[in-house]
Order: C-alpha cells, then structure tokens, then sequence
C-alpha cells in the first residue's frame, strides 16, 4: 500500500490533493525520487522493449517462447591487420581515381610462351593507339611476337603452376605493371587462348563507360564450391564468404589497386587454399577474387566475366575449339549470349542463371571467348571484320 500510494505520488502530483501539511522533506522526498526513477525506467521498458525480455515480461503469457531473440550480426573485433586492410580499402573504393586526359585499357596476357592469336589482335588493335597498353606474362619461355604491338610488351615473369597461389602471384604482377601507367583505367587479364569477339570501339566502350568490374562470382555449395573452404580462414574469411568464379577478370582502377593493396587475404588463400589441402583441392584463382569483392564491394562487381567459356560438356576442362567448328555461326551465337549461367557442383546442379545488366541495361555479355586451339587462327582472321560488326 505504502508502495502504492507512492507510485502514485510519483507520477500522479496533479490527481493527488496536495497534502495538508507537508511532513519533513528529507526521507519521504528521497523514496519518491528513487521510486520515480523507477517507474521511468519501467515505462522505458514498455515503450522500448528490449526484444524478447520485454515481451516475455510484460506481455507474458504465450508469444513468449515463439519470440525468438535474433541478435545483431556480431561485430568481431577486428584484428590489427583486419582493421588497416578494411580501412585501406573502403578509402581506396571512396576515392575515384584521377580523370585520365586519355582514359586506356590495359590488356595482360598470362600466357606460357608465344601467342597464337597476336595476328588477330593486332587486327584488333589497329588503329586504336593512344587508347590501349599491352603488357605480356610469359611464364615458361621468351615468346616471338609478330606484331609491332606486342613486341617489347613482356614483362618480368615467374613460373606458374596452375591452380597455384603463382597463377594469382603472376595476376598481381601483371596489375603492378600495369598500373604504373596512370591512364589505365581498365584492366583485362586474358589468356594465349582468348580471342576477341568484338571490334575495339564496342570493347573500349563496354569497359569505359562503367563503373563496374566484371569479376565472376557465385556461391557454390558444392564440393567445388563451399567444399574446398578451410575453417583455417577464419576469422577474416567465413565460410559463408567463401565464392567461385573463373580467373578471367576485367576489372577498374580501384579494384587492381586493392588487389595489389590486400595482403591479408591474400595470405589466407596463399596458405589454406592450395591444391591438396586437408585432402581437398582448393584453387586460388578460382576463389581468391571472388571472394575478397564479394566481401569488400559485392555491389561493384557484375558476378560475371566478359570472357566466355563453355563448360556445357561437364568435363574437367572447358571445351576448345577446332578449326572446322569456328564459323560465323558459332561467333555469332556466342556474341548473342545475354545471360550468364553457373551450375553448382552438389546434387542440385542447380542452374544459376541471370541477365547480363550494363549499367541498367540487359546487353550480351561476351567481349572475349575461350578456348581456342592455334589452328583457328585462319578461320578466325578471316571471319573477324564479318562477326565483330554483330
Ligand atoms: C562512374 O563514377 C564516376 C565517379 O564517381 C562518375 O562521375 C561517373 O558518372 C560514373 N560513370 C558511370 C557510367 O556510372
Ligand atoms: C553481385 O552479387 C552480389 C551478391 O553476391 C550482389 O549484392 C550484387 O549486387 C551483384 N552485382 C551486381 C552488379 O548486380
Ligand atoms: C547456335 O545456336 C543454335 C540455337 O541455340 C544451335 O541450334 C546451333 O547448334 C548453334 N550453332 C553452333 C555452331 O554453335
Ligand atoms: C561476311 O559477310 C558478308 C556480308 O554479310 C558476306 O557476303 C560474306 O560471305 C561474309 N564472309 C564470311 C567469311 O562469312
């Protein structure tokens, strides 16, 4: 009743009489203070309730169980490294690179000794001056160039081992050459296999006017997926991270800076993602990427690479073609493509699929194609002014 009364008197001044005469102030005006605070404090609790405590007190009864508490995403502490890379590369994604006079794209062949199709691109490159840069990554031996564009082009190359860290430690080289030359603004890492599909205006354009880098990535669940994470990335790389997606990127300023600019990860995957590893085959170049922009700036990669292969045969490798099979035909199907599709390595072999967006428009997709075996290169020449003008 006491209690009462004073609740009252805490909050009800105006509906109490004012006492007739008032008793000494001292111990009564000190309970109804702590007993105001109180009753404050409760009608916090009703008007914010903390989630699942406050319904199970004061609405008690049923919905309590059901109310689950979801707690917010956890916020790690962050270790040293963790915290300069998080914040060396949110700074690098708010800072747009300097406007070039003369904006280029840089073409970077990771290849392991001549090129078969320099013929075909210098065909390509004709007449664009000014507006590209090649750099060439000869990994097994000095190649031969045919064409004035590549001669000179090499640059220092190391050994690499496919589906070794090397192949991601001969990518980051060819970035670091590559962005010595401040016009680069684009920066498309292809193979001795690739041809292009497109005359140059349609691919300096394509890559130009974006902002976007076209980085294939997608969750696999599967044992070529998800399978081949290593609970040794964690912290910094969680399982649910973890993505796919084939080597061939193009990507902007920005993002090459990042990926010479990330150590951290890239350790990650340069120690837990080899082939072998705890019985499982984990290749680098298929999920170091991927997975580092699906982490840092999932919204400023396309999900797919402009590079098309075919994997529809299922097999280890992707199909190549021969000679007989390169025609109009076959281009021209593939320059029409205006969807990417990816199929998860589990039971499911669900079947990803989705339109091809540039910068809010559905377009093809393809600005390059894999692979092609040396003998097309006639075909290939020979069909070029024909398909690049689809
Ligand atoms: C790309 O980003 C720059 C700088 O933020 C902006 O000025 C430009 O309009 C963007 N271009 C496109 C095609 O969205
Ligand atoms: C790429 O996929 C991520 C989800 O993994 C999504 O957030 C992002 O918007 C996609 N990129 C584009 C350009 O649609
Ligand atoms: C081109 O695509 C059509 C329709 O999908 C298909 O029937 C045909 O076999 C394809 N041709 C080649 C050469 O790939
Ligand atoms: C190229 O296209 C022209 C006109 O469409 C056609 O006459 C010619 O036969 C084509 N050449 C080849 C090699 O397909």
């Amino acid at each position: 009743m006491k209690t009462y009364q004073a609740w009252r008197l805490g909050i009800g001044d105006l509906i109490m009489p004012a006492p007739r005469h008032r008793p000494p102030l001292k111990r009564p005006m000190w309970i109804i203070v702590l007993i105001s605070m109180v009753s404050l404090l409760l009608i916090g609790a009703y008007v914010y309730p903390p989630r699942r405590y406050a319904a199970c007190y004061i609405f008690s009864s049923e919905g309590c169980k059901t109310l689950e508490w979801i707690p917010p995403t956890p916020v790690r502490d962050y270790t040293d490294d963790e915290l300069v890379t998080r914040v060396v590369i949110r700074d690098i994604l708010m800072t747009p690179p300097v406007q070039s006079k003369n904006p280029k794209i840089a073409f970077m062949f990771l290849t392991p000794g001549s090129l078969p199709f320099e013929k075909l691109w210098d065909k390509f490159f004709r007449g664009h001056d000014e507006r590209f840069s090649i750099y060439v990554h000869a990994s097994r031996e000095k190649p031969v160039h045919v064409s004035r564009y590549f001669t000179g082009r090499d640059i220092r190359a190391d050994k690499v081992v496919w589906g070794k860290i090397s192949m991601v430690d001969a990518e980051r080289r060819l970035l670091a050459y590559a962005l010595q030359d401040p016009d680069n603004m684009h920066f498309v890492l292809l193979s001795d296999s690739c041809v292009p599909l497109h005359d140059f205006d349609y691919v300096y354009n394509y890559l130009i006017d974006t902002n976007i880098s076209f980085i294939d990535c997608f969750k696999d669940p599967g044992p070529h997926g998800s399978g081949r994470y290593s609970e040794h990335m964690l912290p910094e790389v969680e399982k649910k991270d973890f993505r796919k997606g084939a080597q061939w990127f193009s990507m902007k300023r920005q993002h090459a800076m990042i990926t010479l600019a990330d150590s951290l990860y890239y350790t990650k995957f340069k120690l837990y993602c080899k082939p072998g590893m705890e019985g499982r085959n984990c290749y680098a170049d298929e999920h170091y990427l991927p997975t580092l922009f699906h982490m840092v700036d999932p919204g400023g990669i396309a999900n797919w690479s402009v590079t098309h292969v075919d994997w529809s045969e299922g097999k280890w490798h992707p199909k190549a073609y021969r000679a007989k099979e390169v025609t109009y035909e076959l281009l021209k199907n593939i320059t029409s493509i205006d969807h990417s599709l990816h199929v998860t390595s589990d039971e499911m072999k669900e079947v990803q699929q989705k339109a091809c967006m540039w910068n809010g428009m559905k377009r093809p997709c393809y600005l390059f194609a894999r692979k092609f075996y040396p003998e097309t290169l006639d075909n290939l020449l020979h069909l070029f002014s024909n398909f690049t003008s689809i």
